[in-house]
């Protein structure tokens, strides 16, 4: 079964073509990365533009690269939630026309579970098994049962983990995108050189939940008060510094929910995933066995939303042409009956 996915939820216009759910032939990511650039963040408005602009020749290149012919397409699989609602409608609206002049079915994918199946298109891993989704959009840490079947465990109280990369980078002008930035200024820095407030939450909250406002105004607000004056206050202590403790806070709640669930197996999956201390810490979790998307897994794709409707597909299910665009969605309950 050859699906083609469609992902335009936010600033990348990616493609793919996935044969039988495993077999990535194409993979076509159009980043709007440049054009984001000059406002340090992703313009709603400029990135549906862009997605109109770009769509046509993202899906031609993307059956090009695969070597398939629009015949050969089995089934047209779409983001279609949650995300930026013009953005998510251009690529909702390429898929149902295209779906339907090939007169093949279409489905709609929620953008969440795809980033938490990620990791299985690569290295497959038995149900269940603990779910760390960290993007710039959300951070979720989960019992994942199966594809369809996720059981919420602790989230955000506030910022989502990737924000708070993004938004530390633009106020000291690291770079955009933040996290890529950080990750990058870190690797020259003294992680200790501030001590920023770490992973208490108030009594009474949720053990698995995180918050990373505090840490942010923490960096951007009251950095000589958490200062070691001994180093020095460079970008590259800073950004080691912040990261140190952003992964920290995660971490935590990681060693926690798996010491709770008992679970041996871990998948991580969204734009954070690709953090280098983020993937060294959980690579070194004892008696685990985790897996992490490729690096061009991790970020925005076609790829998983093809190989995530494959298996809906398997089993019959598929989306009608009133398929729309949903901005929020709680993408946590069964999504297809
Ligand atoms: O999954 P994604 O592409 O889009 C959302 O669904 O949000 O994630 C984007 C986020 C951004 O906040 C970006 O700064 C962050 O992922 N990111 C990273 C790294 N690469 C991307 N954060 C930390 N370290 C990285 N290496
Ligand atoms: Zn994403």
């Amino acid at each position: 079964m050859i699906v083609l996915g469609i992902e335009t939820s936010c600033d990348e216009c990616s493609v793919a073509v996935v044969r039988d759910g495993f077999d990535i032939l194409s993979n076509e990511i159009a980043t709007q990365i440049k054009q984001h650039t000059p406002y340090q963040g992703v313009v709603p408005e400029l990135a549906s533009r862009l997605h109109t602009e770009w769509i046509s020749s993202v899906v031609s290149n993307a059956v090009e690269k695969a070597g398939i012919s629009f015949d050969d397409i089995d089934a047209v699989s779409v983001t279609n939630r949650p995300g930026l609602l013009g953005a998510l409608l251009v690529g909702v609206n390429f898929a149902k026309g295209f779906a339907s002049a090939l007169n093949v079915p279409l489905i709609g994918i929620d953008h969440i579970r795809a980033h938490l199946y990620a990791s299985q298109i690569e290295k497959p891993m038995e149900y269940p098994y603990l779910g760390v989704l960290v993007s710039g959009g959300h951070t979720v840490i989960c019992k994942v049962n199966g594809f369809d079947d996720l059981e919420v465990l602790g989230t955000t109280i506030d910022d989502a983990i990737g924000e708070a990369f993004d938004k530390v980078s633009k106020h000291y002008g690291f770079g955009y995108p933040g996290g890529v930035a950080i990750d990058r200024l870190a690797q020259k820095g003294n992680p200790n050189a501030f001590l920023f407030p770490g992973p208490s939450l108030h009594k009474g909250e949720h053990p698995y939940d995180v918050s990373y406002s505090g840490l942010k105004t923490a960096v951007i607000n009251q950095l000589d008060q958490f200062w070691d004056k001994k180093s020095e206050k460079s970008p590259e202590n800073i950004a080691a510094s912040f990261q140190r403790t952003a992964v920290h806070i995660l971490m935590k709640r990681i060693r926690k929910a798996l010491e709770d669930t008992q679970l041996n197996r871990l998948a991580a999956g969204g734009g954070v995933a690709a953090n280098s201390l983020l993937r060294e810490q959980l690579s070194s979790l004892e008696g685990v066995d985790v897996a992490f998307p490729s690096m061009k897994l991790c970020t925005d794709n076609g790829a998983m939303i093809a190989g995530l409707a494959y298996r809906y597909l398997k089993e019959g299910v598929s989306s009608d042409f009133h398929l729309t665009a949903s901005a929020r969605v709680n993408a946590f309950k069964h999504s297809y009956p």
